[in-house]
């Protein structure tokens, strides 16, 4: 078969299984391949108007995201530490909440707890689809899966299984390892950073984020984490901060450590300005974290109750006043990205509104 009539042959097939599949039209006339996904609409329309405040990219959002993160990675392939994303966070808080890298979590446990008693969902379900919708409020960001039917969780997850800002590179890529991701996979899955602030870092400035667009799904992250210097108000506060030449902006030890590591600094530098690559690899690393521990087989694929979120117009740049000399350029294989700066003189990064 030549290139060309595979290229049809696919093309055929594809229009074919589109039209087998089967439309399901919900009481209230959402449409979706599977009626089982019907109950989701209500649960949607509640924590959009009750937990994200209307639909925003804000701190609530951020903080799904993250919890998402804190309940599905503890899960090892080779070790009984948990059972990865199963609701063991909220539901064995009481143990899970005082592991010292779930500082904070507290706050959205708190927030989600009265939704997941009021709708007929496991809370490892519930974390998962407030992640996704949350993330659906975010410009640029990918429209992401979302899988019904996981059972309530056997027990707490173990201590140490969630990577600290302080680790080390050796240590936070074997964790990502042993939880089946390799160090490209991490990367990609740390573009969740770019809709992030930190809180608990130093409590005395909440909401401080980790670039200077934390309401947008971009590539920004990628690049102000590569930014020389450390100037920022104030002096070091915490061992898993280092401080970013932007003012009111921070970065994540781990983070600054990740992007100039020869093991995935090129990862790093590839992610700047390739927003659909990005996009769709961070789709794919965020439906694998919502599945382990779980079997695919046995939940019902609702990603089409996910709403689907405004795309990105911007495009990648470096901050006012910056130039390419401004980059600690660490891959060593490719050169950095042709980047313009903002005009303008150098601005300061608002905090996250919202924090707790
Ligand atoms: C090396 C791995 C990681 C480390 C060390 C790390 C560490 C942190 C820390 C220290 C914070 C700030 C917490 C605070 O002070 O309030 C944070 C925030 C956040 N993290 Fe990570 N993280 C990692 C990976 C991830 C991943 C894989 C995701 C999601 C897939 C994620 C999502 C988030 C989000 C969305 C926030 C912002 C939360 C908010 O603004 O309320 N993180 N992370």
């Amino acid at each position: 078969m030549s290139f060309k009539s595979l290229v049809t042959f696919l093309a055929l097939t594809t229009t074919a299984s589109a039209a087998l599949i089967r439309r399901v039209t919900c009481p209230d006339g959402n449409i979706v391949e599977n009626g089982a996904c019907c109950a989701l609409f209500p649960v949607l329309t509640d924590i959009q108007a009750n937990l994200f405040k209307g639909g925003v990219c804000g701190e609530d959002a951020h903080s799904a995201l993250r919890i998402a993160f804190h309940d599905a990675i503890g899960f090892s392939l080779t070790k009984n530490v948990g059972g990865g994303a199963d609701g063991s966070i909220v539901v064995f808080g009481s143990t899970e909440l005082a592991f010292h890298a779930n500082g904070g979590i507290d706050d959205i446990v708190a927030a989600q707890k009265p939704f997941i008693a009021a709708h007929n969902l496991s809370a490892g379900d519930f974390i998962q689809f407030a992640s996704a919708v949350g993330v659906s409020n975010c410009i640029g960001a990918p429209r992401l899966d979302f899988f019904l039917g996981r059972p309530p969780p056997l027990g707490p997850a173990a201590d140490l299984t969630v990577p600290e800002p302080f680790d080390s590179v050796t240590s936070i890529l074997a964790r990502f390892k042993d939880a089946g991701f390799e160090p490209v996979e991490a990367v990609a899955l740390l573009a969740s950073h770019s809709i992030a602030a930190a809180d608990q870092i130093d409590p005395t400035i909440p909401g401080t984020p980790f670039d200077s667009t934390p309401g947008t799904f971009d590539t920004q992250f990628f690049i102000e984490t590569l930014l020389k210097g450390t100037a920022f108000p104030g002096t070091g506060r915490n061992p898993g901060e280092v401080m970013s030449p932007l003012q009111g902006e921070m970065r994540l030890l781990s983070d600054f450590s990740l992007a100039r590591d020869p093991r995935t600094a090129c990862f790093w530098q590839a992610a700047v300005n390739h927003e659909d690559a990005v996009r769709a690899a961070f789709k794919f690393e965020m439906a694998k974290l919502s599945l382990l521990g779980q079997n695919k087989r046995n939940l019902i694929d609702c990603s089409d109750v996910i709403p689907i979120p405004k795309p990105f117009t911007g495009t990648a740049h470096l901050p006012a006043g910056a130039s390419l000399s401004d980059v600690e350029v660490s891959c060593k294989l490719f050169p950095f990205p042709t980047l313009t700066a903002d005009p303008g003189p150098a601005t300061s990064v608002a905090p996250v509104p919202g924090a707790h």
